[in-house]
Formats: C-alpha cells, structure tokens, sequence
C-alpha cells in the first residue's frame, strides 16, 4: 500500500483531506444558516412597514382623518421601520466586505460626540418602543482622526444592543476624552452576559440568546469589534446575567497610526 502520510507533491494526506472537506461542510452549513436567518431578518420589518403604508393611505383618502396631528405619528413609526430596514441591510453589506478582509477606512478629523448625540437621537423611537429612557452624558469637542461612518456603527450597535436586551430600564451613554483617547460606554441594566459568553459574542455570528426571544443576525458586536479594532481602539465587556451590561469603547484620538506608533 501506498505511504498516504507523506504529500511530498503538495497534496494533503487522507486525514487532512478528510478534516478539510469537514471543515468545508461546516462552512457550507453556517453560510446556509446565515442566508435563511438574513432572508427572515430582512423580511421581518416589511410587515410593520405595510401595515403602516396601508393605514397611512387610507388616513390619506379619508379627508376627515388626513390631518397632520393623526398622519405625523404613523409617518414617524414608518421612518423608524424604513431605517431599521437600512440598518440591518448595512451591516449584511459591511459583514461580506470585512470578512473578505477589506475594512477600507476614510480617516479624517470626526467629532465623536456629535456622532454619539445623532445617533442616540436617530434611536429615539426604537428607545420609547421598548419604553426605555436613554441618559447621554457626552464631553463637548472629543476629536479624533477615525471613520465617521465606521463610529456611527459602533454606537449603532451597541446602542440598538442595549435597547434590545435593556429590559425597558434605562440605558447609560457616557463619552469622556483624557486628550489621548477617547472612551464611550454604553450601560443597560437588562438580561446581562454570563461570563463563559463574553468572548463568544464578539464572533461572528455568534448570539447568546434563542431566535425566539430576541432576533439578529449575530453579527452587530462582530462588525462593531473589527471596526474599533481597525482604528486602533478595543472594546471591552462587564456585567453579570440579570445585572446589566457595560460596553466600553476605548479609542486613540490619533487613530491607528498612533496606536501602531506607541506600539512599537
Ligand atoms: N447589551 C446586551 N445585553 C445582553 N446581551 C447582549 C447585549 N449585547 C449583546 N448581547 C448578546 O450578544 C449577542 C451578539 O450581539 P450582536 O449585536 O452581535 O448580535 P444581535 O444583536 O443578536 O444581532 P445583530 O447582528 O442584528 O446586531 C446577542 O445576541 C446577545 O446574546
Ligand atoms: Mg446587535
């Protein structure tokens, strides 16, 4: 019998070939897994939003009830809906383009706090939704060279995290800058993390929760995590299962040069 052990050619022996097609089967399997959980997330808000079009349309046929006090809530329930819709798919785009290696970065000079502030406002409506009160205690003039796009993300998802897993009981946005870096935390005082799954939930595709009780992708804190990463910062994770969960984002004001700099 052939010696199978050696692959003086390049060509890997039996057990590696039988550990590679495994390895290509579970892929296979997960990015099935992942295309049904994305058709159902993206489906899942298109019912909010006809049911909301269908009811703005009749309001808007019927002259008694086509008065801007009745027609404004509706309308800002659907622009809540129509931007959760872009959000989830943003992050579907983000997540092939960052997998594939490519976090492309237009550095320039971004004032955290006034994106901090947008996007807590822009959360306004999923915040009443899940009757949770969001406190923002920002410093004025944090400054650093980052991603504008790539920080909204950030505090995209960690906010949009904590209202989701907050249980209604309000959440805790502070930013502070020591002139170095610059350090936003988000606080909820919902479900929490047990301590085996705070490692686990920064991968990709990775959740702590049943499909049942929360939906998502599993990839919000993955994306949130390569990005920081790639502009030079971390984030960390604290909390305990029912005492809540504290995210914090550390990032150099100089971005990922300077953090490259001071590393070596
Ligand atoms: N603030 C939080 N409190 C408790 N658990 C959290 C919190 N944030 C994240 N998690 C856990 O980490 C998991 C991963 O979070 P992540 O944001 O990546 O995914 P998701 O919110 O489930 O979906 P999406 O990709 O749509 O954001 C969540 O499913 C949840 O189990
Ligand atoms: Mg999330």
């Amino acid at each position: 019998m052939a010696d199978r052990s050696g692959s003086p050619d390049g060509v890997p022996c039996e057990p590696d070939k039988d550990r590679l097609i495994e390895e290509l089967r579970e892929a296979v399997r997960a990015r099935d897994e992942f295309v049904a959980v994305a058709a159902h997330e993206l489906r899942n808000p298109m019912t909010p939003i006809l049911m909301q079009v269908s009811g703005l349309l009749m309001a808007a046929r019927d002259p008694v009830r086509c008065r801007p006090e009745l027609l404004a809530p509706r309308l800002e329930l659907l622009e809540h809906a129509v931007r959760e819709f872009v959000r989830r798919s943003t992050v579907l785009l983000d997540v092939s383009r960052i997998a594939a290696g490519n976090v492309r970065l237009e550095l320039a000079d971004v004032a955290l706090t006034e994106v901090v502030r947008d996007v807590v406002d822009s959360a306004s409506t999923a915040a009443q939704m899940a009757r949770c009160h969001i406190e923002a205690e920002l410093q004025e003039h944090v400054v650093g060279r980052w991603d504008r796009l790539a920080l909204e993300q950030v505090a995209e998802n960690l906010l949009s995290n904590a209202i989701k897993f907050g249980a209604g009981k309000p959440v805790a946005v502070t930013l502070t800058s020591d002139g170095s870096t610059a350090r936003l935390t988000v606080r909820d005082q919902g479900i929490g993390i047990s301590e085996q799954d705070r490692v686990r939930i920064f991968q990709r595709f990775e959740r702590a929760v049943t499909r049942g009780e929360q939906g998502g992708f599993g990839i919000g804190l993955w994306l949130a995590n390569q990005l920081v990463v790639a502009m030079g910062g971390g984030i960390s994770v604290e909390g305990a299962p029912g005492a809540g969960t504290t995210f914090t984002v550390t990032l150099p004001l100089g971005g990922p040069r300077q953090a490259g700099a001071s590393k070596s």
